[in-house]
């Protein structure tokens, strides 16, 4: 086969992104490029992602990011050969923006257009930065997103479990707004806890009594914000301290839960014999250095490989929904001009 030359779309949450991924005659793909403009600092102000503020800026950026990528590849638009698009889940405003964008290129261009789930886009990463075969089992741990999928094939996931309440990262977001740390909370959070005692406090860890892999989060933080109003009763204040020992008390909790929820989900996959056993992750959440450790730990002890793709590749961007785009054109996955921007979307 011919080598594919492709530029992808994404705009479903706060980051607009564009990418040219190239896909070598024998299959192997390589990002060209990766334009990423977050707009963590239009929705400070807040306290989390405003829709319309977010719309507005896909719409004004999108092709700015597109002909950033294109320069960067050193590329026109002559030599893309298919454009790939997040068509859903998330805020709709921006997939509209997407899809419109995409559209618009595929029909200026004349090319073919793919529509992705963006969840496909996370799951399928593993496969554009290693050598990793179908099935593998995927741990998608963002701040909007947290289950656990057999992925069998670019269209073609079972779903094992997942949060029935928040995300994991949107967790260390609320954490680090109630002990008066900077957004984005995940690395903050994960920075207080290095300095913390992780025994002091004891949260819970929802669900594990449950079978199953389904996870809740919501708990935790109105424990955390309990314990933290019980302290500041007592000494009409937090300490330092005090704020370690919380962060580092609600890192060890969401570790074992997510540790142990990974070890039914391994359970599970491996009851169906996969060749060559993997566990991978994507996600900000996979970021986490203790969260890291425990998968590392339960994936070593089950005799599964684990695999992450570095970090930008790991939260939003566009190489991956080029890659995800480039492995449903293989598949004869084509959209046309009725292709949809969708709010909800399980895979
Ligand atoms: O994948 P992502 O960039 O965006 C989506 O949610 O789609 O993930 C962002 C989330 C945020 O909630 C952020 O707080 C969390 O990932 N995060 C972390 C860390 N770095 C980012 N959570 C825990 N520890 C970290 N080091
Ligand atoms: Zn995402």
């Amino acid at each position: 086969t011919e080598p594919l030359i492709l530029l992808g779309l994404e705009s479903s949450c706060d980051d607009t992104a564009a990418a040219v991924l190239r896909i070598d005659a024998d299959g192997r793909p390589k990002i060209l490029s990766s334009v990423v403009h977050g707009q963590t600092a239009l929705h400070a102000d807040f306290g989390g992602v405003v829709p319309e503020i977010a719309a507005r800026a896909h719409a004004e950026k999108l092709d700015i990011c597109v002909r950033e990528a294109l320069t960067a590849a050193h590329l026109t638009l002559r030599d893309v050969g298919a454009v790939a698009v997040t068509s859903g889940p998330g805020l709709i405003g921006g997939v509209i923006a997407g899809v419109m964008c995409a559209k618009g290129i595929a029909a200026g261009a004349g090319l073919p257009l793919i529509g992705v789930n963006h969840l496909a886009g996370h799951a399928l990463t593993p496969r554009l930065t290693h050598d990793v075969a179908y099935p593998y089992l995927m741990l998608l741990v963002s701040g909007g997103h947290c289950q656990f999928l057999i992925v069998r094939g670019a269209d073609d996931f079972t779903r094992l479990g997942g949060t029935i309440d928040d995300a994991p990262g949107e967790a260390f977001d609320k954490t680090a707004r109630l002990l008066g740390l900077p957004q984005p909370g995940g690395p903050n959070v994960e920075r207080e806890a290095l300095k913390g005692d992780p025994t002091r406090f004891r949260f819970p860890r929802p669900l594990l009594d449950r079978p199953g892999c389904d996870m809740s989060f919501s708990g935790l933080k109105t424990a955390l914000l309990r314990t933290r109003d019980e302290i500041v009763a007592q000494k009409f204040g937090l300490t330092r301290q005090d704020r370690a020992d919380l962060c580092a008390g609600f890192q060890a909790a969401v570790r074992d839960v997510l540790a142990e929820k990974t070890r039914r989900a391994l359970t599970a996959y491996l009851a169906e014999a996969p060749a060559t056993p993997v566990i991978a992750v994507a996600g900000g959440v996979a970021a986490n250095t203790a969260i890291r450790a425990g998968l590392e730990t339960v994936a070593a002890e089950m005799g599964a490989s684990f695999v992450a793709p570095p970090l930008a590749l790991c939260t939003d961007n566009a190489a991956m929904i080029a890659y995800a785009g480039a492995e449903l054109f293989a598949l004869g996955h084509r959209d046309d001009m009725t292709l949809a921007a969708r709010p909800r979307w399980p895979l």
